[in-house]
């Protein structure tokens, strides 16, 4: 018989043998930033997650930087929108002051700017719309245009989330043509079309008027084919790779993990965060357990880091 539990004996035994382990330098947190004043706006399906706008942002960045989390990923939430997300690219956008404001009062704070029109158009596509069909070829200048635009308010590393072929090298272009060529792209290479994003379209009021996202993002069903996105994306220059979301698609991380050698992001994402929420707010689980259990399995499933609403408690879990 061979005897296991001589590894697991007491808690300096199990920590000496650990494999995987989760700190404050794995998390990344998500930030909505919106138009107007005096706004701190809880969004109702992401409890303890807020918009802020540009006067009230501060008290957020406040508590990161005291949590000592080192990357946030920046959602702007624009009053004004049109046909073509025109704000996403305007240099007075509120993700591009969000950035700059970060810049000059948070210098040490890594900040990742998403890429997407979504939040910016009328119609929530991501894309450019003709006849009710979501342009592929048309949307790619105006991605690039957004990207130089981020990168130029200062953003550390551009994130485009869109799904649309082809981004990641128009958006590589771009870059180095308006000398951001050491300006890092983070690619949504493996975005399912997904339900467990529903909170985030609440929050971002970025839901589509019609259809839906599945013409652009994958189909949950297909593993091997996020293989060919991320293969892709790398033969165009991303530098970094984000799965997306996490937990039911842990199996694409570990695929992933194997076979690329590129830092490898985890997306934890709105409608995950938004169930353990609503378990725990029910008593019917132990927050900080789950939460802990999650991450440490996204890790052990190969994530490099981990894009989660939770990493404000998670740092204060960890820090006591
Ligand atoms: C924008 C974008 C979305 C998310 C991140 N970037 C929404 C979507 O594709 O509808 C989802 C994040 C989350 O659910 O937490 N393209
Ligand atoms: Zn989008």
């Amino acid at each position: 018989m061979k005897r296991f539990r001589k590894l697991r004996t007491d808690e300096r035994m199990r920590s000496f043998v650990r494999e995987n382990n989760i700190s404050v330098s794995d998390l990344i947190y998500p930030i909505f930033v919106c138009d107007g004043e005096n706004v701190k706006q809880e969004i109702e399906s992401m409890p303890d997650i807020c918009r802020y706008s540009l006067d009230r942002l501060p008290e957020e960045l406040d508590r990161v930087q005291e949590a000592k989390i080192p990357v946030v990923l920046l959602f702007g939430i624009p009053e004004y929108k049109d046909e073509k997300g025109s704000m996403a690219y305007d240099d007075n956008g509120i993700t591009q002051r969000a950035i700059r404001l970060i810049r000059q009062s948070y210098p040490e704070l890594l900040v990742i700017a998403d890429v997407c029109l979504c939040e910016y158009t009328s119609h929530g596509h991501c894309g450019l719309i003709c006849d009710g069909e979501i342009l592929n070829d048309e949307t790619l200048p105006l991605l690039s245009k957004a990207a130089v635009s981020l990168a130029k308010a200062g953003a550390d590393i551009i994130a485009p989330s869109d799904m649309m072929d082809g981004r990641v090298a128009a958006i590589r272009t771009a870059l180095d043509e308006n000398g951001f060529k050491s300006v890092p792209v983070m690619s949504y290479s493996a975005k399912f079309a997904s339900g467990y994003y529903g909170p985030f379209r609440d929050a971002a009021g970025s839901a589509p008027a019609f259809g839906d996202r599945r013409s652009y993002q994958m189909d949950p069903a297909d593993g091997r084919q996020a293989m060919c996105e991320i293969e892709d994306d790398l033969s165009e220059g991303a530098d970094m790779i984000i799965i997306k979301p996490a937990m039911a698609y842990a199996d694409i991380l570990t695929k992933a993990r194997g076979r690329f050698f590129v830092p490898l992001v985890a997306y934890n994402v709105s409608g995950e965060y938004a169930m353990v929420k609503a378990a725990a707010q029910n008593g019917w689980i132990d927050e900080k357990r789950i939460v802990l259990e999650n991450m440490l399995c996204l890790k052990r499933a190969g994530a490099d880091r981990i894009i989660t609403y939770h990493a404000l408690d998670i740092a204060k879990w960890l820090n006591e």
